[in-house]
């Protein structure tokens, strides 16, 4: 990384709240400063605001840190907490989740529905022997399905593991294995582009060699595809679930009792099983759905793009928003199908006021261009948030404008699945908004930028992320592996949570999120961020997307390799001139000589995984002219061998 980069001392534009924005929002004004005043007192505060069966006194005990324990003395229902208490409270009849299907088929489903869902599928569970502690793998399609089962494991103590929908059968093996599972909840099949995936026929596959731990394997019937039924084994959901009673107790689970194991990809080895529990958890997952996106839960109508197998589904599809008693949209499909505007149909149709979605999709939408939401309406929205990667300030006033109608805040939310929840983001009623910058910590939360000694950097310099307190919905360590979380997160800078990220702390002391820094290079001496050259390259106006990796370079240590994707409405004005040439040196106009890539590709797609992240790891073994290696999490593998042929052809 640079020392320095010129917008974190330059003067930029913010986007100050509208008054009436301000006049309107239920998010306490003094926010800020109650969390400063008193840290636990304000976390514990927040925690009140769920219904424990049996009040804590003790909000944090970190005597076993790095595993910390909030609210410890405390017992709670999680699925109480996202169902029962709303429809105790007079509010069955308020929807909980509109769903639409991707042929356009659509469910309404009210919190007390939701409520006698639930309560069924918590007695299916234990009908089948599953109890408290017990782990089940969820590998389901964005249907309600998903959710009632995550809330009946909840409900019942047991331990859900979700499985994204596009994991093969070896992943969802491995994933089995590690948690010894009990039970595997999935479908017929899922819907995708019109075309149905067969899930259950990976979910066999998966269980023919080894994860003896499964006794069942419990199958929704979605797509109407044909299924073979291991006797003994396989059960119907529907069939299961219409021989229990719709009568279910929930009983009150201690605050630290787990509640998901989430997986997540490191750089090397075995995949890491976050281990999440209750009380803290549902803590920060509902607190920061209501503060950072202003949350109204009697008028708003939420919708998280996210798919409910990443850790953004879990917390912002399932559990902040149920916490919250919100109003939200699931979806099942893709956003091209029928075309590019469903997205944008889903959200005049249903009158969406808060949209949360990743850059990533942003950007491909600014590729097909603003002619496609200019058909719809797009009024209802009120908050726009984004998350998963930095948002380059082009995309954030390209959101704004053209989604926001030049009118909604953009909220940037930086967390991890670590995190849990949010743990980076302006306060849309309470800060002004600065287009490519996440800002603050929420209330409640200590960061600092530090150099590799450890010391704070000052304004206008970038350096580490480091967390500094323990969070409540913080992991509570690596599943099976404790020493692998202390290694991990906290030996680089003892005591403190080492986020894996870079950031810069701008001349306000507001925090810009540069992307992990394993993509960081170092170009004969200079330190570069990858981010920093992305964004400059998106920033020409031929480019729609750019991935920037450090190529491995005899002279300079590493040298900048670049992969452009052009914007389609420049491809005339590309293909009469040098195009590599020109981002060369715009990047280099832009950032600074050292900071000129060695070589710009075009390419007609980035490699992305199924979550919508640029696999830089890929491009970067395209860039030292190595073997392609595990291209099993892209969502084209395709894409790569598309990508080399053109290199080596001299693209
Ligand atoms: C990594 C965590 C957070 C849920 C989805 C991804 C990057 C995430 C931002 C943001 C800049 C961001 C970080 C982080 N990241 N949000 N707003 N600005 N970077 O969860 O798969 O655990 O990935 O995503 O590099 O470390 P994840």
């Amino acid at each position: 990384m640079p020392d320095k980069i010129d917008h974190l001392l330059e003067d930029v534009e913010t986007f100050p709240p509208s008054a009436e924005f301000v006049a309107a929002s239920p998010v306490p004004a003094d926010l800020y400063e109650r969390a400063e005043a008193d840290r636990l007192g304000f976390w514990a505060d927040q925690a009140r605001e769920l219904h424990w069966h049996t009040p804590f006194t003790e909000t944090l005990d970190w005597s076993g840190a790095p595993i910390a324990r909030w609210f410890g003395d405390g017992e709670l229902n999680v699925a109480y907490n996202c169902v029962d208490r709303h429809v105790a409270a007079g509010n069955g009849d308020r929807i909980a989740i509109h769903w639409e299907g991707e042929p356009g088929d659509t469910r309404t489903i009210t919190y007390a529905d939701l409520l006698g869902e639930v309560k069924r599928a918590a007695n299916m569970l234990e009908s089948l022997g599953v109890t408290a502690g017990d782990v089940v793998a969820i590998y389901l399609p964005m249907i309600p399905e998903t959710v009632i089962a995550m809330l009946a494991c909840a409900r019942i103590g047991a331990v859900h593991s979700v499985i994204f929908g596009g994991f093969s059968a070896d992943s969802i093996r491995q994933r089995v294995e590690d948690a010894s599972a009990k039970l595997v909840i999935t479908s017929d099949g899922s819907i995708r582009k019109g075309k149905v995936l067969a899930l259950k026929n990976t979910v066999d596959e998966a269980l023919s060699k080894g994860a003896a731990s499964v006794k069942h394997v419990l199958v929704v019937k979605r797509a109407d595809n044909e299924v073979a039924l291991q006797k003994g084994r396989d059960l119907w959901w529907h069939d299961e679930i219409a021989q229990v009673s719709d009568e279910h107790v929930a009983k009150p689970f201690p605050s630290e009792h787990p509640l998901f194991i989430l997986y997540t990809s490191g750089t090397t080895g075995k995949p890491k099983g976050l281990l999440h529990t209750s009380g803290g958890y549902l803590t920060q997952t509902a607190y920061t759905h209501r503060v950072a996106f202003d949350l109204r839960p009697e008028e708003d109508v939420f919708w998280c793009s996210a798919d409910v197998g990443w850790v953004t589904g879990h917390s912002y599809l399932v559990y902040g928003p149920l916490a919250n008693g919100a109003t939200q949209v699931m979806y099942e499909g893709t956003p091209d199908t029928p075309d590019l505007g469903r997205w944008f149909k889903i959200i005049q149709d249903y009158k969406v006021t808060i949209f949360y979605t990743a850059p990533t999709a942003i950007r491909s939408y600014m590729k097909a261009g603003r002619q496609i939401p200019a058909k719809y309406d797009l009024s209802s929205l009120r908050v726009l948030g984004s998350v998963g990667e930095p948002i380059n300030p082009e995309a954030w006033l390209w959101y704004r404008e053209v989604i926001g109608g030049g009118r909604t805040p953009i909220v940037d939310t930086w967390w991890q699945t670590e995190t849990g929840a949010h743990m980076i983001a302006p306060i849309p009623s309470q800060v002004a908004l600065k287009p490519g910058a996440a800002q603050r910590p929420i209330p409640g939360i200590v960061v600092e930028v530090v150099d590799d000694d450890g010391n704070r950097v000052d304004p206008g310099q970038m350096g580490l992320l480091t967390i500094c307190e323990p969070w409540p919905s913080m992991a509570r360590g690596i599943y099976g592996d404790p020493e692998r979380f202390a290694d991990t997160y906290w030996s680089r800078f003892p005591g403190v949570y080492f986020a894996g990220d870079g950031a810069g702390v701008d001349r306000d002391g507001e925090l810009w999120l540069l992307g992990r820094v394993d993509d960081v290079m170092n170009v004969s001496g200079h330190r570069l961020s990858t981010t920093e050259i992305e964004s400059s390259l998106v920033d020409h106006e031929f480019v729609a997307e750019a991935a920037v990796v450090g190529a491995k370079d005899e002279t300079t240590g590493q040298a900048v390799v670049a992969f452009v994707v052009l914007k389609r409405s420049k491809s005339e004005e590309a293909a009469a001139v040098d195009t590599p040439q020109v981002l060369r040196r715009h990047v280099a106009d832009d950032i600074g000589a050292f900071a000129r890539p060695r070589e710009v590709y075009l390419v007609d797609e980035l490699p992305k995984t199924r979550s919508g992240k640029i696999m830089r790891r890929l491009l970067r073994d395209a860039a030292d002219g190595k073997q392609i290696g595990d291209t099993a999490t892209l969502t084209d593998a395709s894409v790569m061998a598309t990508i080399q042929a053109g290199m080596t052809s001299g693209a």
